[in-house]
């Protein structure tokens, strides 16, 4: 059990108006909204399991179980995890999450097992040899037709300790004393090429971006990526949604 003083995160996850709140990110949210098109199938396989890798106080995490999805939420914060139980029984799928007070990088990760892996910004929270080798454990663990998802802070955020980030005037998030490990352009790209991945990219980018969802406003220099196991070609996500036929 972790302490408010051994939690970073405690006060951001106590507020009423809970840290980052409901709404799942972006592209994530994208994705889930096709797979429901899909009859609860991720191509010829029922939904699946997902893992929620540094969920906080699980806006993801509640998205992707609303989706069919069986998640395992895991985070260092409890007073974060207990948010994501009371969430999760709101919104009627306490059934589908199972919380997991563990650090990334004590987490087993079978190898072949999920058909979805979230990292939402957790990645650049850990240190950088860290980092790529949780990575490696999450690509493993991904299933033929897994997704994986990946947030990380880059060294554009007003918070990173280098250029262009320390050059910008713009205000700093209240939590970004717990980011160790930004980012450098196309890092992120570059580990979801590399063979040993074993990726195809969906979408990718590097952009600046205000963040309102707790604290004073700020900005976030951030890198996204969502991808499949390559070979896997699922025919109902991108331009179906963007270019829908016309009938
Ligand atoms: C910026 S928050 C993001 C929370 C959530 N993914 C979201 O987007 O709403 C980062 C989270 O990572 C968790 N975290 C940081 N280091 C971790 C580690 N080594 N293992 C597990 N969780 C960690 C923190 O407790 C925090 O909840």
């Amino acid at each position: 059990m972790t302490s408010p003083a051994s939690d970073y995160f405690f006060d951001a996850y106590n507020r009423e108006e809970i840290a980052y709140g409901m709404e799942p990110s972006a592209a994530l949210q994208a994705y889930l909204e096709q797979l429901g098109g899909a009859d609860g199938q991720v191509g010829d396989r029922p939904i699946g399991r997902a893992v929620d890798l540094g969920a906080g106080a699980g806006r993801d995490s509640i998205a992707l179980a609303a989706a069919g999805y069986d998640v395992i939420s895991v985070d260092l914060s409890d007073r974060g995890l207990a948010r994501i139980n009371e969430r999760a029984a709101e919104h009627h799928v306490a059934e589908r999450i199972r919380t997991n007070l563990c650090d990334v990088r004590e987490f087993d990760f079978p190898e072949n097992h999920f058909d979805a892996v979230i990292a939402t910004t957790v990645l650049d929270h850990i240190p950088a040899l860290d980092a790529q080798i949780v990575w490696q454990r999450m690509c493993d663990s991904l299933t033929d037709n897994g997704m994986l998802y990946v947030q990380v802070h880059t060294t554009e955020d007003p918070g990173s300790d280098v250029a262009p980030g320390n050059t910008r005037q713009v205000p700093v998030s209240e939590t970004a004393g717990a980011v160790i490990n930004y980012f450098r352009p196309n890092q992120l790209a570059a580990w979801a090429v590399a063979a040993e991945s074993r990726l195809r990219i969906l979408r990718y980018e590097e952009r600046l971006e205000w963040d309102y969802t707790h604290g004073p406003e700020h900005q976030h220099g951030k890198a996204i990526l969502l991808a499949v196991r390559e070979g896997f070609h699922p025919d109902w996500f991108g331009q179906p949604a963007a270019f829908p036929k016309q009938s």
